[in-house]
Formats: structure tokens, sequence, C-alpha cells
């Protein structure tokens, strides 16, 4: 989590080379499940002008999770809106169908669920195959050693902190240890992905969150309700 900037300075006839040393801050990605879908061009608004550096957005089918919320057509409408990227985070069943129609409406990263597919592998390849991020979801109920073979291909694992969903859940504070353990095991096989964290993240948890490590923090409720306290 540490970077390094080097400078190197001209000053009275002698160069300087100035060291600094730093640590990288977490992208907040903002979930549109929050917002008032009446108006979805002042969400974003509001995302790019409160440090939003990604646009989490929630598809869920009505089977791999009760409720239905929006699909392509929707993604297509926003992606004009703004030049953020987008996080689409599938929560449906068989997302190996919806892959090539996300990456087509303007999605930059896919993630879908390990526990909804018996493909993960070559859902991860179909994702790259459209030139998109590829991410694989987990719910509190699945352990990080079932992705143990994807660490590797995996562009960012999304650790779901609440069951997947709903907004404006309890954060599940054993959930949070997997982002360390995911930390761990990055650090010493040298993998690149990046551990997002997903579900009950305000101004509460955040610290919490932050300090585990994770890369990418998505926040709702929170975020919408102008309580978060991101800084
Ligand atoms: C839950 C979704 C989350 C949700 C988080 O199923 O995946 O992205 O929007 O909402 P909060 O931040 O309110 O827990
Ligand atoms: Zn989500």
């Amino acid at each position: 989590d540490l970077y390094y900037i080097l400078y190197l300075i001209y000053c009275k006839n002698a160069y300087y080379l100035i060291f600094f040393k730093g640590m990288k801050s977490p992208m907040l990605a903002p979930s549109l499940l929050s917002a008032d879908f009446g108006n979805l061009e002042k969400a974003i608004k509001q995302i790019e002008e409160n440090n939003g550096s990604v646009v989490h957005i929630d598809v869920m089918d009505g089977q791999f999770v009760p409720e239905i919320t929006y699909g392509q057509p929707i993604v297509r409408s926003i992606r004009k809106l703004t030049k953020l990227p987008f996080d689409v985070h599938l929560m449906v069943d068989n997302p190996e169908q919806q892959i090539e129609s996300f990456a087509k409406a303007g999605a930059d990263w896919i993630d879908f669920h390990l526990e909804a597919t018996n493909h993960a592998h070559r859902l991860i390849q179909m994702i790259h195959d459209f030139g998109k991020k590829a991410g694989v979801a987990i719910c509190p109920g699945t352990p990080i050693s079932a992705l143990s073979e994807l660490l590797e291909s995996a562009d960012i694992i999304l650790v779901m902190t609440v069951n997947p969903g709903w907004g404006g859940q309890k954060i599940i504070p054993s959930c949070v240890k997997k982002v360390v353990d995911l930390k761990n095991i990055r650090q010493k096989k040298g993998y690149k992905f990046l551990i997002g964290v997903d579900g009950g993240v305000n101004s509460e948890t955040l610290a919490y969150v932050k300090d585990a490590g994770a890369d990418v923090i998505v926040s709702g409720s929170a975020f919408f309700n102008n309580t978060l306290n991101w800084s």
C-alpha cells in the first residue's frame, strides 16, 4: 500500500534527489442503489463532486437476490453523463449471459458472484476478451479459499460485508477480516488484484475498512445521506 515519489531538483548548480514515501488512499465507489432513481443525473453529479472515483452499479435480477433493480438500458443512458468508470456489480444468476451486453452498454469493470456460476475462470476470460476489468464478488458465507485459483487473473475481489440484496444493512465484522487475509496472500504471491469492500460502510465503519486495507470502498446509503465523512 506504499508508494514512492522521486523528484530530481536542480538548485544552485547542483542536482538534488528528493524521495517521498506515502500511503495509497482507497478509491470511493458510491453505489447508485441508494440514489433517487428519478434523478440519476443529479446522483452522478453528486458522485463526481464528492470524491467518487468509480460509479458502483448494483444489478439485481430477482433470482440471485430477491429484488430487481436496473439493467443494460439504464447503464447505456447514464453512460453519457460521466467519464468516471462504471463498476457493474452483477447480483444475478447465469452471469455469463449478461457479460457481453453490459460490456457493450458501457461497463468498465464487471463483477460477478462466485456463488452464481460454475465457470468463474471462464467468466474472467470472457470479461477480459471484451477489454474490461474482471471482478469476483463473494457473499459473507463464502471463504476466500474458494477464490484461490482466480486470484492471479481477477482484477478485483469484491468482498461483500453484508448479504447482497439491499442497501443500508449493518456491516458483518468477520467479513472485514477477509480483506486482511487477501492482502497478505496478494503480497506473498505478488498478485495484482484490487480488494473492494461492499456493504455497511458508514462514518462509523469507514476507518475500520480503510485500516483493513481495502483499495475500493463502496458506499450506498451513507454516501447518499451525506453522512459518510470521506476525506
Ligand atoms: C448490496 C449492494 C451494495 C449496496 C451497499 O447488495 O451490493 O452495493 O448498495 O449499500 P450500503 O452502503 O448502504 O450498505
Ligand atoms: Zn454492490
